[in-house]
């Protein structure tokens, strides 16, 4: 892949991992359950810590990492609802759930196009904590979602 090509790509990835640090951080601070708050501290660091491993690689690359990401995850974390509700927090989940899949699906489309074997294993250290994140949000909306539900049948009997 021309270099060109492969920080165009790379770029996005950076655009990509900041705005999920954003986002988690963003939700961290809103949530009100101390688990969840927990958990997306730690996705936020991984997060950054992807963010940082790309930029390396850009500027490896004579490239410039451009910071157009900022706002993203403010936006997506203010308009969809609060984490305060059990509703608004799956609603929120699955927000993380369509980002991690985009993250997953693009990181596995470079690795088949780049034949650094340098990058291949950055990006498969990237993809496998995004999977592990993915698996995380699917299982805890589940959760959530059969908490809802209870609820409901509480109030209806
Ligand atoms: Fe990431
Ligand atoms: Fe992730």
């Amino acid at each position: 892949m021309k270099p060109k090509k492969m920080l165009i790509w790379l770029n996005w990835f950076y655009f990509l991992e900041i705005n999920q640090y954003e986002l988690y951080k963003r939700q961290q601070q809103e949530s009100k359950d101390d688990y969840i708050k927990k958990v997306l501290d730690k996705f936020a660091t991984i997060e950054k810590e992807h963010a940082k491993k790309i930029k390396k690689e850009i500027t490896n690359l004579g490239g410039t990492p451009t910071k157009m990401g900022n706002g993203l995850g403010r936006l997506l974390g203010s308009t969809a609802g609060s984490l305060t509700s059990l509703t608004g927090t799956v609603n929120l989940f699955r927000i993380n759930l369509t980002l991690e899949r985009r993250a997953i699906k693009d990181y596995r489309r470079l690795i088949k196009y780049t034949d650094s074997k340098k990058l291949q294993k950055l990006l498969w250290s990237n993809l496998i904590e995004e999977d592990l994140h993915h698996s995380w949000f699917a299982h805890q909306k589940e959760e959530l979602q059969d908490q809802i539900k209870s609820q409901h049948n509480i109030t209806e009997s």
